[in-house]
């Protein structure tokens, strides 16, 4: 894992509880934000934005990770996770394997607990053995 300086993980943690804010969540009522850095410096953010039909629900690190997409980023250095949880934020599966397809197993994703403690885990401890297109080649 890279070693990530404690201005930046700061940073990238009020980035991430600022997008908390704008979640749309009227059905859980849980509130996520995340930040993503690109590996051209820029900042992403997202929150999850639920739907009534409950399948449809983007969770903030996709909606952070598709909006880093459409703008042509296509490499990744790290991602914040701020949430009301006790525990410290952890990406569902399927986010995980999203990242997967753009991050490396390296990525270091920082998890904030509603206290604003964090731990700081990668991707490829959340998802060892990721299929990924190195597996089509
Ligand atoms: N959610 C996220 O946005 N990110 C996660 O890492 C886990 C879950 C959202 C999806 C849904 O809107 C709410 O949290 C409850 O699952």
């Amino acid at each position: 894992m890279k070693t990530m300086h404690d201005v930046e993980i700061k940073n990238m943690l009020r980035m991430a509880k600022d997008a908390k804010q704008r979640a749309y969540a009227p059905y859980s009522h849980f509130c996520v934000g995340a930040c993503l850095k690109a590996a051209s410096g820029a900042y992403y953010q997202g929150c999850n934005i639920e739907n009534a039909a409950y399948s449809p629900t983007n969770c903030a690190e996709r909606t952070a990770i598709f909006r880093a997409v459409y703008e042509g980023e296509r490499e990744f250095e790290a991602l914040a996770i701020a949430w009301d949880g006790e525990d410290y934020a952890a990406p569902c599966g399927v986010c995980r394997q999203v990242l997967a397809e753009f991050c490396e197993a390296n990525l270091p994703i920082i998890c904030a607990n509603k206290e604003g403690d964090y731990i700081i885990r990668t991707l490829g401890e959340l998802l060892p053995a990721a299929f990924t297109k190195k597996d089509m080649a």
